[in-house]
């Protein structure tokens, strides 16, 4: 006892007592970290969450550095871009970390959404937080769309241009709106200016925002797990859930740390020496600056977008008096946005993959497969056999979520273990 009152008596905890009694840190501290209690059988799948957050800071801090020597003029962007790579101290190494981040983004956050779907992390009790994770999906759509207008190269013009044209099939409203979102007739330095002011500030506040009150969300209910047990409901004398460790120091050092390391390896590796994948991370025409009248050869969004662009162009025919173009924009809306109703789609009595029976494990393979083959198929050009093939793959991935409160309800589920199992 007297050690512990000797061991108080420090000038850092009297510090922290003054900061405590103004400002609850070390509460704060105890609640999200020490004493947050997550459960003990977290896997692989698990850490993409605090990739995600790993890449957002990249974005952030070298999005601010390039800020610092990039000019949104359309006269000067794509100049600009040259001079960071080649003149700018360490610009090249800037530019790269932004336009691999911003690849990583997406791969980090499919990851991080598809173990959502593996164990059910979407349902009772976390539905706000999928939700919340739907939104932060949606704007990070839009911060990559705007973003890549940025170096104002061929594709970045043509890219916009073709999404911002889709603008134009709405009914009624469809030209007006489109002038609106570009700010003037064609695609220009207006267009360029808008999209810099909502990639650097408005998007990235927005995003930060989301990101904070999903965490808040998160350690509100607690993590979910891969058996999709809540570890809440079985607590020791202390109130302390018995399948649950304090997130620090065990998943801080033992599972996030290794994580980040061979994160930024993989991520080093692809910056120093295949920045742009193929083509794949930063598409060839756009190192030639744009051209309103050079079309490139084959107009293709970078690889994230391209599933859903593969959707947009399956639509090839008109359907209730609508045309084949403002049904296209239907579709890849409908499919971006049908994730955020699975909480109450999934009827299964488990919330796991592992106790779910054969229709969902089936279902689920199907869906990523289908999103696999979309993500190809709008990449190259539109053909007659490519579009049948898209128009296949569309009905799989809408049939994931259209079917699941039937298979979810019909199939035979495993029972579920009372306490979480390690493997
Ligand atoms: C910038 C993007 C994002 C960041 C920084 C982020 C961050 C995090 C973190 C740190 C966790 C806890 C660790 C983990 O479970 O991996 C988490 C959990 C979660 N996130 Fe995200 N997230 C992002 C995007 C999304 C998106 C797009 C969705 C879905 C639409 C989503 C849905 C969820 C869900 C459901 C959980 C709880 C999972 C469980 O407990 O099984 N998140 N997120």
């Amino acid at each position: 006892m007297e050690q512990q009152e000797a061991k108080k008596d420090t000038a850092w905890s009297r510090f922290m007592a003054w900061i405590d009694e103004r400002m609850p840190v070390t509460e704060t501290m105890q609640y999200h970290m020490t004493k947050y209690y997550a459960p003990k059988n977290l896997n692989f799948w698990y850490v993409f969450g605090v990739l995600s957050l790993v890449v957002l800071v990249n974005q952030i801090v070298t999005g601010i550095w390039l800020t610092m020597s990039y000019v949104p003029s359309g006269e000067e962007a794509f100049a600009s871009v040259e001079y960071i790579m080649r003149d700018v101290e360490f610009g090249w190494l800037l530019r790269y970390m932004h336009s691999t981040g911003a690849s990583a983004f997406f791969i980090v956050v499919y990851l991080h959404m598809f173990r959502g779907l593996m164990y059910g992390s979407y349902r009772k009790p976390r539905e706000l937080l999928w939700l919340i994770g739907m939104a932060i999906f949606v704007v990070l759509m839009a911060e990559g769309f705007f973003g890549y207008l940025l170096p104002w190269g061929n594709m970045s013009f043509w890219g916009a241009q073709v999404i911002v044209s889709l603008v134009g099939a709405v009914p009624v409203i469809g030209p007006d709106l489109m002038e609106w979102v570009r700010g003037d007739f064609v695609m220009s330095e207006i267009t360029l200016n808008r999209f810099f002011a909502l990639h650097v500030i408005a998007l990235p506040l927005v995003l930060v925002m989301l990101v904070f009150i999903h965490i808040i969300a998160l350690h509100h209910v607690g993590s979910n797990n891969p058996d999709g047990i809540e570890i809440k409901k079985d607590k020791d004398e202390n109130g302390i859930p018995k399948d649950g460790v304090p997130f620090h120091p065990y998943y801080t050092i033992g599972h996030d740390l290794p994580a980040i390391v061979i994160f930024l390896i993989l991520f080093c590796g692809v910056v120093f020496f295949m920045p742009e994948m193929g083509g794949y991370f930063i598409e060839h025409p756009n190192f030639e600056r744009a051209d309103p009248l050079a079309t490139p050869e084959h107009i293709a969004p970078v690889w994230y977008y391209t599933p859903f662009y593969a959707m947009l162009r399956a639509a090839t025919f008109p359907l209730f008096g609508f045309d084949a173009k403002f049904l296209g924009l239907v579709v890849m809306g409908a499919a971006i946005a049908v994730p955020a109703v699975l909480p109450w789609l999934d009827r299964s009595p488990v919330k796991s993959i592992r106790y779910k029976g054969m229709y969902s494990k089936v279902m689920l393979g199907l869906f990523v497969v289908s999103f696999f083959i979309l993500g190809y198929l709008g990449t190259i050009p539109a053909g007659p056999m490519a579009t049948v093939l898209a128009q296949i793959c569309t009905f799989v991935y809408f049939a994931y979520f259209i079917l699941m409160p039937w298979y979810t309800r019909v199939e035979r589920t495993k029972p579920v273990p009372e306490r979480v199992t390690t493997r």
